[in-house]
């Protein structure tokens, strides 16, 4: 059952590489955030991820996964290990948690904080300060498709891309709530391939322009996907909220977040708005920086931040931004492993220390 009274259950995911230095950080900051607030978080640690599957052949049962239905939230840290095959992880893992806990949301802020470098000359953090809704369970990610005379010379494959209206429509319905209350702006953009993918991204734009209808006070735009990545560099300030397909989002968070400053701020939730959902850093298990407490750690804290706003404790979740943005502002050097001028933990506690 969930929880209330202030007393949140949640799973913490460590998993590979960096993962767990940075959770330990993410986790500090949690910490001192519910304490000051008064709050409880009443922690679970799974071992699930690279090192466990190399010994155990498992890397997330059905039961398992089901097991974290029973939580309030998930937090994980990384997902991906230098002697385990690309791919098993990654869908065996994130992917398996993403689809049977039904998080169709990946939300993904793109928000330049106070003394970060971007590449982008001339734009600050006035400049860029938007939100991806990437849908999360369906398009390129089913994992549909076949081969055709494998390994000949008329070889074909092919993936599908499944889009189902209730798939797309929640998605859709969800960016426009979420640009409703966001700010004043009110700008929701699709982003889709509408002069290509003639069938998918039809059913996306028709449904974005029915569920528009409800939203008279939120202003609606469409960009192809490739113009997208073009605006996101030369004008990032034309963007409120993006709503966009499984694969594009992926791509252009990707994008997304270097204009913000680089894996070591991005944060990412993966959220089922009516059951459990998942934050996480969206970099990687970074396997040449681990142990070497040199690796970022404010995209997790920062993935904690999102993670209390979902619980409803918004509050501390502003405070831990808040704290974050002081060091950005006044610390950190840069935000790239070993540039940093602290070291992993340092920066934990110079975020503690900016909440206190
Ligand atoms: C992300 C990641 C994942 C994705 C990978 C690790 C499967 O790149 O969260 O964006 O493609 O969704
Ligand atoms: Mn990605």
């Amino acid at each position: 059952m969930k929880s209330n009274n202030r007393n949140y259950k949640i799973a913490v995911i460590p998993g590979d590489g960096t993962g767990p230095e940075v959770i330990r950080e993410a986790l500090k900051v949690l910490d001192t955030v519910s304490k000051k607030n008064g709050f409880k978080l009443e922690l679970t640690h799974f071992d699930f991820g690279g090192e466990r599957y190399l010994k155990t052949g498992k890397v997330l049962t059905d039961k398992e996964a089901a097991g974290l239905k029973k939580f309030d939230a998930i937090l994980l840290g990384a997902v991906g290990h230098p002697d385990v095959k690309p791919g098993i992880l990654e869908k065996g893992l994130l992917l398996k948690i993403r689809f049977d806990l039904e998080q169709y949301i990946n939300l993904r802020p793109v928000k330049l904080y106070p003394g970060v470098w971007t590449p982008l000359r001339d734009k600050g953090p006035d400049e860029i300060d938007f939100v991806v809704v990437r849908e999360n369970n369906e398009g390129l990610y089913v994992g549909e498709g076949k081969f055709i005379n494998k390994g000949k010379k008329n070889e074909i494959a092919i993936q599908v891309s499944r889009n189902t209206r209730k798939g797309v429509e929640r998605c859709v319905r969800y960016a426009f709530e979420f640009t409703r209350k966001r700010n004043k702006r009110k700008k929701l953009m699709l982003c889709a391939k509408t002069n290509v993918l003639t069938y998918a991204h039809d059913l996306w734009w028709r449904v974005f322009n029915e569920v528009a209808k409800e939203y008279p006070d939120v202003q609606t735009d469409y960009a192809h996907v490739d113009a997208t990545c073009m605006w996101m560099v030369k004008n990032p300030e034309w963007f409120d909220v993006i709503v966009t397909d499984n694969m594009f989002g992926d791509i252009i968070t990707d994008l997304g977040a270097m204009i913000q400053g680089g894996m070591g701020i991005a944060a990412g939730g993966n959220l089922n708005p009516e059951g459990v959902s998942m934050f996480e850093p969206i970099g990687g298990s970074a396997p040449k920086y681990t142990g070497k407490n040199v690796i970022n750690p404010l995209a997790a804290i920062c993935a904690g931040g999102m993670m209390l706003d979902s619980l409803g404790e918004s509050e501390s979740a502003a405070q831990v931004e808040n704290a974050v943005m002081t060091i950005t502002k006044n610390k950190l050097k840069s935000l790239s492993a070993g540039k940093m001028g602290y070291g992993t933990d340092e920066v934990g506690n110079l975020v503690v220390g900016a909440l206190a």
